[in-house]
């Protein structure tokens, strides 16, 4: 680092390399492109083509058709990868997540579909009960309804199983229950699932920004209380190194960071500390507001969105997951 001397003036001028586009484009330290994007997308088992989620303008439920199609967009954008995130009706929704290790379930379904017709687009699919459970909760409840931890990793297990045997290329555990990694990587090599990566939200607080999300996949009606026995308290730092460390010692192949943009910090921080591919989860409330605010002129939205995201890129992430996905792409194409 140049020590800050501030009698340099005039011979040091900080706006000259700012004065035009080429020297700015060409002095730019971190850049964002097509390559780090992962698609967030919100499948349903119905069989109407697109629903729209009223907290998320611009975003739908798309059904299995349209979610092919997605994957088709993705692939001539050259977006990398999907995630999928699952609408299932509420009829199959029980206290147990059951419909999570249905082998014949829609998600297994969805990955079987997009894989057959469109296997050059990675999917990652997220491992939690909430979109399967009645009472919204990511994990199994005792007697005494609390989230029971070990009960729920063989939950966990089974449905990393599940999506593994339908093709998936990563799977990503969202629970954060103690010891997930360890069961799922186990299960995984024990069933010659030896390639099957692991993304892992590693450090995921409790958030006020999953409103939207939870309406998309209709867990927020029922849910029951909140998540802070088992997510983060936002007030903490030390303690997403620790999650991530652990996850990786666990077996994860990457790490994620979640929410995105308020905790940004925490980017920085698990991204400077580890040697993993790190990712960020710009998620449904971060969507919500730039498309809100961008609704009543008050943010140009493309603008927005390009400099959210390369912020995450700034912060040391290697990639995000975003709704914005396939308008990042187009305005990165043009
Ligand atoms: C739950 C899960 C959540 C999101 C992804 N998986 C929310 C929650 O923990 O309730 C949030 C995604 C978003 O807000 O965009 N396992």
């Amino acid at each position: 680092m140049t020590e800050l001397v501030p009698s340099r003036f005039p011979h040091t001028r900080m706006r000259r390399t700012r004065q035009a586009d080429w020297v700015r484009r060409l002095t730019r330290e971190t850049v964002l492109t097509k390559n780090d994007l992962i698609w967030a997308l919100i499948v349903h088992d119905g069989s109407e083509p697109k629903i729209p989620v009223a907290a998320m303008p611009g975003v739908n439920r798309l059904n299995l058709d349209q979610a092919v199609e997605a994957a088709k967009t993705a692939r001539e954008l050259s977006i990398p990868a999907l995630a999928l995130f699952p609408h299932i009706d509420p009829s199959r929704k029980d206290e147990l997540g059951t419909e999570a290790g249905n082998p014949d379930g829609f998600v297994p379904k969805v990955i079987r579909a997009i894989k057959t017709e469109v296997p050059e687009v990675g999917i990652l699919c997220d491992v939690a009960l909430d979109p399967f459970t009645s009472h919204g909760h990511d994990g199994v409840l005792n007697e005494r309804d609390e989230i029971d931890n070990d009960e729920t990793l063989k939950r966990l297990v089974e449905q990393s199983l599940v999506q593994a045997a339908a093709g998936v290329d990563v799977v990503a555990p969202s629970d954060m229950m103690d010891g997930r990694i360890t069961a799922i990587r186990q299960a995984l090599e024990d069933n010659d699932y030896t390639n099957t990566m692991i993304m892992s939200y590693s450090a995921k607080y409790a958030s006020a920004f999953y409103g939207p999300y939870r309406e998309a996949i209709g867990s927020a009606a029922a849910l029951k209380g909140d998540k802070k026995t088992y997510q983060m308290d936002f007030g903490n730092t030390d303690e997403a190194l620790r999650e991530t460390a652990l996850d990786i010692a666990e077996g994860a192949d990457m790490v994620m960071v979640k929410p995105g943009l308020p905790y940004l910090d925490i980017v920085q921080r698990v991204a400077s500390t580890f040697d993993v591919p790190t990712y960020v989860f710009q998620i449904s409330g971060e969507y919500a507001q730039i498309i809100a605010a961008s609704e009543k002129g008050w943010l140009d939205e493309n603008r927005a969105i390009i400099e959210t995201l390369s912020a995450f890129k700034r912060a040391g992430a290697d990639g995000i997951v975003t709704y914005f996905a396939e308008k990042a792409a187009r305005l990165l194409s043009d």
